[in-house]
């Protein structure tokens, strides 16, 4: 493989990102050299998402892009697609029209040297249990990292392909979690992400397997500073587990809780398995354990069915919650999935427009919930330089995004910060001291 040059471009989640990694380094492992443009590559690997229309819209336009440079190279340009869109027999429909020569479903990424060895096109769409055997090498020079813990997803929610394209919840050994956790903290990686469609559900698969509440102390007792996880299904999400965060300073207090409705009607149409009030008394439980807790959500409108009273119970419910932060998406209907069988989709412009509602709604509750960090101390993990000039970004224990003024960093790292000024996506610091300067410079 000395003469393969990949180019891996990536859709979707954070387990995409983390599966790209996997990839790229078994493809490094194997010789190939990962090049940073198409134009450098012969080997391009789209890792591909398919939660609603606008990333398979992407995926089209790019293989679209790349089918010409195939031409234009005279075939000597291989096309390849992974993950969730590939797992789909829409996707696999997509992959044909547009001349894809490798394709590997979401749990089969591990064959990739495979498939390259071979000098034919290669399709895999199987679920393999080998794929979580992997544990990948820690990304260079990395501060922060994500690790699976869970692949698939047991849920029904009506508008969701992800247990299609993932399959059955599948926890990993913990010991193969253990082992990547301490490289991590041995290579340097001050933040680590543990990542699930439901990583609430770890080791329900396996009576020999640590619940999620004791993996949580068992990974931070290994040394990481930060500890994160995404992502939680509020059925899941159990006393045991509010105890073992609360117990943990590693993971601070902030806590990812998608609730996608406030609306009874709409929560049983989209199968969730909870109630509103349900929702609400998860809430209470952890604001009780954890008074300073940063608490985020998803939420769909416009789903089929939704009425404007239906709607207004969402507003309503997030006037009660007060999220400090929410990922907000208008419903699309995904082919296969129950609710495009259903249920008939509302008018676009009726999801527009509650969407802006809420968007609204967030921008307003987001302001005030930062401004209350206005004059707090908080430890900042900075990346690097900010869009905005002479800015640094970063993040703080409970994921707020922080800018930091450049000239106070002095790079990547670890910053003690006094924050002065907010805004509804951002919390602005002054730097007080370095707590660990990172070792790759900005
Ligand atoms: N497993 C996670 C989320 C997976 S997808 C969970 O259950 O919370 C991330 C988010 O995408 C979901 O929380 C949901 O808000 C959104 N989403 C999923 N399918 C969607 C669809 N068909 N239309 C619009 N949003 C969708
Ligand atoms: Fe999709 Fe629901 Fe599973 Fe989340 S819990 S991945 S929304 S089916
Ligand atoms: Fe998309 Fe698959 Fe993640 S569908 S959101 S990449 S699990």
């Amino acid at each position: 493989m000395n003469d393969l040059r990949v180019k891996i471009i990536t859709y979707g989640c954070q387990m995409n990102e983390y599966d790209s990694h996997l990839v790229a380094s078994e493809l490094a492992a194997r010789g190939a050299h990962l090049v940073e443009t198409v134009e450098e590559a012969n080997f391009v690997l789209v890792n591909t998402c398919a939660v609603r229309g606008k990333p398979v819209e992407k995926v089209k336009s790019l293989l679209g892009q790349l089918r010409k440079e195939k031409q234009r190279r005279g075939g000597r340009f291989v096309i390849g697609m992974m993950g969730c869109l590939a797992s789909l027999e829409e996707g696999q429909a997509i992959a044909r029209d547009f001349g894809v020569d490798v394709l590997l479903g979401a749990g089969a990424i591990h064959k990739i040297g495979e498939a390259l060895e071979k000098l034919e096109p290669f399709w895999d769409v199987g679920f393999y249990p080998e794929l979580d055997e992997v544990v990948p090498p820690p990304p260079a020079g990395a501060l922060s990292a994500y690790v699976t813990l869970i692949r698939g997803c047991d849920h029904h929610c009506t508008y969701c392909v992800v247990p299609r394209t993932r399959g059955p919840e599948v926890s990993r050994h913990p010991d193969l979690v253990l082992r990547e956790v301490e490289q991590l903290v041995a290579a340097g990686v001050v933040e680590i992400t543990l990542l699930g469609q439901n990583v609430n559900s770890y080791g329900k698969d396996d009576p020999s397997y640590p619940d999620f509440a004791d993996l949580i102390r068992q990974v931070a007792a290994l040394g990481v500073r930060r500890l994160r996880f995404v992502t939680s299904h509020p059925m899941n999400f159990s006393d045991r587990i509010i105890e073992a965060i609360a117990e943990t300073p590693a993971v601070g207090q902030y806590v990812h809780l998608p609730v996608q409705s406030g609306s009874d009607r709409v929560l049983k149409r989209m199968a969730r398995e909870y109630r509103r009030d349900y929702y609400l008394e998860r809430v209470a439980r952890l604001r009780e354990a954890l008074p300073d807790l940063v608490l985020t959500t998803d939420i769909i409108v416009g789903f089929p069915g939704e009425t404007e009273e239906d709607f207004q119970q969402t507003l309503d419910l997030y006037d009660e919650v007060g999220f400090d932060a929410a990922y907000m998406f208008a419903y699309s209907a995904r082919p296969g999935t129950p609710s495009y069988e259903r249920f008939e989709d509302l008018p676009r412009e009726v999801k527009i427009e509650r969407l802006e509602r809420l968007i609204e709604k967030q921008k307003q509750w987001s302001l005030e919930r930062n401004r209350a960090w206005i004059g707090r101390e908080v430890e900042v993990l900075v990346r690097g330089p900010a869009k905005e000039e002479h800015w640094a970004l970063g993040h703080d224990q409970s994921n707020h995004p922080v800018l930091l003024p450049a000239a106070e960093v002095a790079g990547p790292g670890l910053y003690r910060a006094r924050i002065e000024e907010a805004s509804p996506h951002m919390l602005f610091g002054k730097v007080l001291e370095p707590a660990l300067a990172g070792s790759v410079s900005p």
